[in-house]
């Protein structure tokens, strides 16, 4: 059976900032993890024909795709985080201090709740149907490198794992989460690659 592989961009300016949103490149943390995608990639897929590598418009996932060579990669705006609208660029404390009712709303139905001029988790599950089907309708492996938000929808969708629990699913940087679906449903496994 052909492996689906998730992960997370690897550090950005942004996440070493504790910003939401923004387009910001990579940490040397980042870069470095990105090298070491590459490695683990080539290895992992060394005796596949053809696989491929899936990315969102984001500075931080194309850069973390750019040192994986020899399989295609395709941007897709679908796999880009989560909207957050009017918050975007800003810390959590910042939302809690100038947006207190947002940040309130949010806390109470984090699943729902759609920022002002952005996206809800349920918008971005909506979105996300296209590229679910066309990774249901691949033979071959696909890399998908995309970002929190985004792949807790995705791997809740291949997890099976209810609605709620969603928007709370952890899915760490560093880490490639492979999905195997089979006969006997689905298997996972987890490749920490750095600290
Ligand atoms: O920047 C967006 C985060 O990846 C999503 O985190 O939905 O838990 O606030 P959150």
């Amino acid at each position: 059976p052909r492996p689906i592989l998730l992960t997370r961009h690897g550090e950005s300016l942004d996440n070493v900032r504790g910003r939401i949103g923004g387009d910001s490149s990579l940490s040397e943390v980042g870069l470095l993890y990105s090298r070491k995608l590459a490695s683990f990639i080539e290895k992992r897929l060394a005796s596949e024909r053809t696989a491929s590598i899936w990315t969102s418009t984001l500075q931080r996932s194309i850069l973390t795709a750019h040192p994986i060579i020899g399989f295609p990669k395709i941007q897709w705006r679908a796999l880009d985080e989560i909207n957050a609208g009017i918050c975007d660029g800003m810390t959590y404390d910042e939302v809690k201090k100038n947006k207190p009712e947002e940040y309130e709303s949010r806390g109470k139905d984090k699943l729902r709740y759609r920022y002002p001029r952005g996206e809800s988790y349920l918008d971005v599950i909506q979105r996300l149907e296209p590229v679910i089907i066309e990774l249901e309708r691949q033979r071959a492996p696909v890399v998908v490198i995309s970002h929190q938000a985004v792949l807790r929808a995705l791997y809740a969708y291949f997890a099976d794992r209810p609605l709620e629990e969603l928007p709370n699913i952890e899915i760490p940087l560093h880490t490639v989460i492979e999905i195997q679906m089979g006969v006997a449903g689905v298997q996972e496994k987890r490749y920490k690659l750095m600290d």
